[in-house]
């Protein structure tokens, strides 16, 4: 009887102790959770552009030819937020790792005027990133075999970054400090073109700004990291991709993403559908094609790596079911009723007083 009973004490102190043990795991990954991924990152990057503010040697990676210049070194000392919230998403493989390692280290050297931003649920990905300095944000909503829904990842970057501009950007792209003198020239142009006479018809409320992307080759780790280098080889060996391709779509503050439906990235079709609506609702629409330059980084999977996914058409249906007769050829680059344009190193915005008649809306 003695025996018997210290048994079952013992058992049920076991099943106690593991309960108990369980519960203290599930609890410290919780913590753990929202420390790591959320609040940490935030507050950093924050305290981050903080610091930068007086410092504009902390620009750019140190060692790095990519500093920014004096110009917007200036610019920096008066500003109160970062001017674009940049993100993107990926599936973590192994094939793809120089690609973004390249991309991580082309983002970060933005700052502080970009804050880049990595969505995902791959917890091994959110730890490197993290510490490379990106900020991590969990996908939230996702379709199509598990890619990130567009709109929510505009929606969640809205909600807890201040920023001029916020754009999805694919996790190939690379940027160079045109990016920034772009989005500055149109911040500060914004009265201006308020006032004139030719955008009449044009809400300034909302602007979407586009381009086109250039195709470059097996790019190396020191071209992508140098904005010089980069220039210098999307120069000389890059290709401009068609005008139907848009790799970006920067969005004012206050951009109605919420009434834009569930389309996923990496998937055909949402690029020309976004543009064309935006100019249906009247929104400032902005091809940046000529100041702004965005190098796609072409591995030996070419340029139509979406099209050979099973989802491919996932868009396609969507936007077919919801509206019936899309018209994709509205929304190419050429058909945006602005442009940027540079003249003797001055970047400025002009109106596009000939478009095609395909750009016609009836
Ligand atoms: C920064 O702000 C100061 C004071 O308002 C102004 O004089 C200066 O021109 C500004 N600098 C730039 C680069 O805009
Ligand atoms: C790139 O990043 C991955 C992890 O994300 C790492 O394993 C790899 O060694 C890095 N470097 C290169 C050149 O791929
Ligand atoms: C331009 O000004 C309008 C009206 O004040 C504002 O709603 C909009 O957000 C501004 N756009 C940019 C890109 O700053
Ligand atoms: C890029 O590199 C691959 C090897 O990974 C090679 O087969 C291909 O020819 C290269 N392409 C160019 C245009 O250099």
């Amino acid at each position: 009887m003695q025996t018997d009973k210290t048994v079952s004490t013992g058992c049920r102190y076991r099943e106690w102790t593991s309960l108990l043990l369980t519960a203290i795991l599930c609890f410290s990954f919780i913590v753990y959770l929202y420390l790591y991924v959320d609040t940490t990152n935030i507050t950093k990057a924050i305290t981050f552009f903080k610091n930068i503010q007086g410092d504009p040697q902390f620009v750019g990676i140190s060692g790095q030819s990519t500093l920014y210049p004096w110009k917007e070194r200036e610019l920096i000392k008066n500003r109160t937020k970062p001017l674009l919230t940049l993100f993107t998403s990926w599936l973590d493989t192994e094939d793809k790792y120089l690609v973004h390692n390249i991309t991580s280290v082309n983002w970060l050297a933005l700052r502080p005027f970009v804050v880049p931003i990595v969505f995902t649920n791959e917890a091994a990905v959110g730890k490197v990133y993290a510490r490379a300095g990106w900020l991590v944000l969990p996908v939230r909503v996702a379709a199509a075999d598990g890619v990130p829904v567009l709109k929510y990842m505009y929606l969640d970057a809205m909600k807890q970054f201040e920023s001029d501009f916020y754009t999805y950007v694919n996790s190939d792209i690379l940027f160079t400090n045109t990016l920034v003198d772009t989005l500055i020239e149109i911040v500060q142009n914004n009265q201006t073109f308020h006032n004139s006479a030719q955008s009449n018809s044009i809400s300034q409320h909302h602007t979407l700004i586009i381009g086109r992307r250039t195709n470059v080759f097996n790019i190396t780790m020191e071209e992508g990291s140098s904005w010089s280098e980069l220039t210098k080889v999307a120069k000389k060996k890059g290709e401009l991709f068609r005008s139907d391709a848009e790799d970006y779509f920067i969005t004012s503050s206050s951009y109605p993403w919420i009434d834009i439906p569930e389309v996923v990235i990496g998937r055909r079709a949402y690029d020309n559908w976004l543009v064309m609506n935006a100019r249906k609702q009247k929104h400032q629409v902005i091809d940046a094609s000529e100041t702004i330059l965005a190098v796609h980084q072409t591995t030996k999977d070419g340029n139509y790596e979406g099209m050979k996914k099973k989802t491919k058409e996932h868009n396609h249906n969507l936007l077919v079911t919801l509206y019936k007769n899309v018209q994709y050829s509205l929304g190419v680059t050429e058909c945006a009723e602005y442009q940027t344009t540079i003249n003797t190193g001055k970047i400025s915005i002009i109106f596009r007083t000939n478009l095609a008649t395909y750009c016609r809306i009836q």
